[in-house]
């Protein structure tokens, strides 16, 4: 196709069908960038008439599950057991209440206005299937600040536990590396793989890696933040000195936060929906109106000749319900689904039984911007404490006060003891770890509220935390579907703890019910 055929038929299909065909013209063609979204599971119209699917769960995978088989015309019901929709996609405002399993009760208190994302909070730019839907809805996007040098680092092994900015860690980091390595070439490492006008490149690539002198040593500079800050007339800047070794080395910074913007999935900017992640939940549920029941608490669930019954209680008229389905889709959580009285198989179990549901937790703070007078615009610092994550508003800047998550904790030993503490004791923590990282705050500190995933009845858990072993062993077993169940949530795709990964693998679940039919 020549240059100016292809471009008539792009703008054609741009006119007539907008973006999303404009782009598939463009993949058709071999044009394409970056992550695609998955096919939506191609059913044809009607192919589920007369049939009948129970969704159990609406959170974002049972949701998108329904909304995909209505639109082939399956029948769908779909039971959440909670008394809302959107499971762990949920935003805490004033007046929301939070009860956990043990009974204790949190009330919201934020100012109206201010809103906290207790579960998914970021999305990355290749969540492609979940940004579909997104741009479908019409539900509003903004950036998210995932790093920021001038937030901080804390350790308490070094530096006597005080923090430093991101930005004099990762200065220092690769002037020691790139002063090591060009040492290395220097004693010939690289001789024989690479020729000499080469190896001039290479030196040169290491000095501007890590800010080297022409002599290709580490002595500190700029990029590591200023001693003193550039101004008018003689106000010249300066460096401040190298971050003394043993100190750098005694840290864990490189292990919990120096990498962690170099991950596929968690680049130093992604995306989040303004005013809530909850909107993209609430999107779906209009949708689905008038097929989702609340309150449903599923009880059982047995074969039948033509499919399953699946029994549930009505937990606000504390009543037994039952009803038959061709085809139940499954998306409760892993420890939920372990214990459910269900002819499931017993590898099934067993599999799920072992899958660790992180007990991860947040907590957020109310409070007047106190961190941008610090030069904090967005991002997160880290602390080896247990709060482990302390994320700053991407958004509102300069507004009087914003919400502080002042811990985010995302690590299993961590996450146990934050849970075990009830909402004042975990508040008390959060408290204490955020006065090292930012001293004297803690009068502005104020409305706490915490999620801790592992004690919220019906979730048990943030997400599916595989080691690359069971990838291997127990994985299958728990996404396999087995007639006439099929099974969904983000615990049965390859991103756990990602909204994409709901989506993906509600499409599978689709599919497969398409298939065994
Ligand atoms: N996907 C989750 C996060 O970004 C685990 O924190």
């Amino acid at each position: 196709m020549s240059a100016l055929t292809r471009r008539l038929l792009l703008e054609r299909l741009g006119a007539a069908g907008g973006l999303g065909a404009a782009m598939l013209g463009l993949r058709a063609m071999g044009v394409a960038w970056g992550a695609a979204p998955s096919p939506l599971p191609a059913l044809p119209a009607g192919h589920g008439v007369g049939r009948k699917v129970i969704v159990l769960g609406a959170g974002l995978a049972g949701m998108v599950a329904a909304l995909e088989l209505r639109k082939a015309g399956y029948a769908v019901t779909v039971l959440e057991a909670t008394d809302r929709a959107g499971g762990r996609c949920r935003t805490l405002r004033t007046g929301d209440v939070v009860t956990e399993t043990s009974g204790a009760t949190q009330r919201v208190a934020l100012s109206p206005g201010l809103y906290f994302n207790p579960g998914p909070a970021r999305i990355p730019h290749f969540h492609a299937s979940l940004l579909r839907y997104c741009r479908e809805f019409g539900v509003p996007l903004e950036p998210f600040i995932n790093e920021n040098r001038a937030a901080l680092v804390q350790d308490d092994a070094a530096f006597a536990g005080a923090p430093r900015t991101l930005r004099e860690v990762q200065a220092n980091l690769r002037g020691v590396v790139a002063e090591i390595a060009a040492k290395g070439l220097a004693r010939g490492a690289m001789d024989g793989a690479v020729t000499v006008e080469e190896l001039e490149r290479l030196r040169d690539l290491l000095r501007r890696f890590g800010a080297l002198d022409r002599d290709l040593a580490w002595r500190g500079d700029l990029r590591a933040g200023a001693a003193v800050w550039p101004g008018a007339g003689d106000a010249a800047p300066e460096a401040p000195p190298p971050l003394d070794l043993h100190q750098l080395l005694r840290a864990d910074f490189w292990a919990y936060n120096t990498q962690h913007a170099e991950e596929i999935d968690q680049a130093a900017t992604m995306l989040q929906v303004s005013g809530g992640v909850d909107r993209i939940a609430a999107a779906f549920a209009e949708r689905l109106r008038e097929v989702i029941v609340t309150g449903a608490e599923v009880t059982r669930l047995r074969r039948t000749e033509t499919g399953a019954r699946v029994a549930w209680r009505d937990r606000t008229t504390d009543t037994a319900r039952a009803e038959d389905a061709h085809a139940v889709v499954v998306t409760l959580p892993g420890p939920i689904l372990a214990e459910l009285d269900a002819d499931i198989s017993a590898a099934k179990r067993d599999a799920l039984r072992e899958l660790l549901y992180m007990p991860a937790g947040k907590l957020a703070f109310e409070a007047p911007r106190f961190w941008e007078e610090q030069g904090i615009y967005g991002g997160i610092s880290w602390t080896s404490r247990d709060s482990t994550q302390v994320w700053y508003p991407s958004s509102g800047f300069h507004a009087s006060r914003g919400v502080l998550l002042g811990a985010y904790i995302w690590d299993e030993a961590p996450g146990r003891r934050f849970a075990a503490r009830d909402p004042a004791g975990r508040e008390a923590a959060v408290r204490a770890d955020l006065a090292v990282l930012h001293p004297g705050v803690d009068p502005l500190l104020q409305s706490a509220v915490s999620v801790a995933w592992g004690e919220m009845p019906f979730q048990k858990g943030a997400w599916g935390e595989y080691t690359a072993a069971q990838r291997g062993t127990i994985y299958r077993a728990i996404h396999r579907a087995e007639p006439p169940y099929v099974f969904a949530g983000e615990h049965c795709s390859w991103l756990p703890g990602w909204m994409e990964g709901a989506v993906l693998s509600a499409h599978a679940a689709v599919a497969a019910i398409a298939t065994n039919r």
